[in-house]
């Protein structure tokens, strides 16, 4: 068969991902032969259990991922085994070596991004064609880098709001149907939507680390994880979303990225919205994104936003675009940029108490001192605790936190940690 280019890869980590790569590249290779005249080839495979993987026998495997880096024939480096540490240091001597990356490797982007990509822009200002194509780590298949390097090359974003974690959603849909968080995890579990450890997709972090490299994009500097808010879904109970319903509204984890006087609004939290809103529609595994930007307008992303095919397709098209010659450049000017701290939002309080004369007045009290002004009331009927939820007008963050500091130690009282939610317009 003709070709135009044999392009070799070096892959590293054959796991989920990584193994859904190599059966679409084994489907599609004549295909993508026949459309682009690349023939793209697996050289080696970098993985520490690659003797237990029946799908790698017929490949040239190795341990030693470096013997991969190393490998003066190989053209693209495409890094999933994830995480922080052995990651991070071949991925910069694979650029070292004058190789381009493809990976999908969002724990590295959000810490490290920066280091990677000053790289990359040193040996593009030495003339060395080499890139990294990072499609995959946020939001599997959606292709919302790729809008993001559109605004990144002519336009300015006004924000970022969506939903980036499906496991949560996941979990926060099930719970919305009428399961407790246990159970809704424990579906989400078996349907292999969440890991046996779930603690870094129900903590927000994984939405965290998302939003640092697409917040990264869309403002022109660098944010990291540590930048940013993070709060996640573990204390939500059925009944909030059972009196969410009651208001007309749904709970959903969002992250959010938001130019506001110039400073920039940086948060992931599980927030009350509309049901009228279209990310309440965005139910189960699915994510989305609404791009707001000055000549597109608004944008509304959405789909499956991880698993094995989806999220190896992502990494595929990077691959493709590279072997076709796309060096992309990203980052070339840094501008600094103010990080709001202290947001005001309108927030839903739910106090877990003993029902007795007096507790609301000294909730009101405490709250009073802070500045935070109650938009709305109620005591919901039920045995002890009984949940006494209150709706704010706008206040400071910082006032929600230290007046439940104050209020969460009323022991006499208060019997359960107070559930604290922004509610968003
Ligand atoms: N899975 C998804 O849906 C998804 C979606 C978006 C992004 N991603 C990202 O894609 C990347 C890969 O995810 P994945 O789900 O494919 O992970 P995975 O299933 O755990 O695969 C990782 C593979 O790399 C191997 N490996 C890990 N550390 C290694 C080391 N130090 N030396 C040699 N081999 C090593 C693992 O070997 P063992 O089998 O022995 O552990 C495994 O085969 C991650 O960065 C992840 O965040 C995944």
């Amino acid at each position: 068969m003709q070709y135009v280019k044999k392009v070799k890869l070096g892959l590293l980590g054959a796991g989920t991902v990584g193994q859904s790569l190599i059966r679409i590249l084994e489907k599609e290779k004549d295909r993508i032969l026949r459309n682009h005249g690349v023939l793209l080839e697996i050289s080696k495979i970098g993985d520490r259990s690659y003797e237990k993987k029946e799908l790698l026998k017929s490949y040239h495997c190795t341990k030693n991922l470096f013997e991969v880096i190393e490998d003066q024939t190989i053209d693209i480096i495409i890094e999933l085994i994830g995480g922080i540490n052995p990651a991070k240091e071949l991925i910069l001597k694979a650029i070292e070596n004058n190789k381009s990356i493809v990976t999908a490797n969002k724990a590295l982007l959000a810490n490290y991004g920066k280091e990677i990509f000053d790289l990359i822009k040193q040996k593009q200002e030495q003339k060395i064609p080499v890139t990294i194509g990072f499609e995959a780590s946020v939001g599997g298949a959606l292709p919302i880098i790729k809008n993001l390097r559109r605004i990144w090359s002519f336009g300015n974003i006004h924000s970022l709001v969506g939903i980036l974690n499906g496991t949560c959603n996941f979990i926060i849909t099930k719970m919305e149907e009428g399961l407790e968080y246990q159970e809704a995890l424990k579906i989400a579990q078996e349907k292999g939507f969440a890991e046996a450890d779930p603690s870094f997709d129900v903590s927000g972090k994984d939405a965290g680390q998302k939003l640092a490299i697409i917040s990264s994009l869309g403002s022109g500097c660098w944010i990291e994880e540590k930048d940013i808010i993070i709060e996640g879904i573990e204390n939500i109970q059925k009944v909030d979303h059972q009196i969410a319903h009651k208001w007309g509204m749904v709970i959903r984890l969002i992250a959010i990225c938001k130019y506001i006087k110039n400073q920039l609004l940086l948060r992931v939290h599980p927030a009350l919205i509309s049901k009228n809103h279209l990310l309440a529609d965005v139910k189960n595994e699915f994510n989305a994104l609404f791009i707001e930007e000055e000549y597109s307008g608004s944008t509304f992303i959405v789909g499956k936003g991880a698993g094995g095919f989806p999220t190896a397709s992502a990494v595929l098209a990077d691959i493709m675009s590279i072997a076709s010659g796309s060096t992309n450049p990203w980052f070339m000017e840094y501008k600094n940029i103010e990080i709001i701290k202290d947001a005001e939002y309108r927030f839903y309080l739910r106090f877990q108490t003993i029902d007795k004369p007096g507790v609301l007045a000294a909730i009101s009290r405490v709250l009073a001192d802070f500045e935070i002004s109650i938009a709305s009331m109620h005591q919901e009927e039920g045995e002890e605790p009984v949940n006494v939820v209150i709706f704010t007008h706008e206040c400071k963050e910082s006032s929600i936190y230290k007046a439940l500091e104050i209020i969460n130690q009323k022991k006499d009282i208060i019997l359960a940690p107070t559930i604290a939610l922004r509610v968003l317009n």
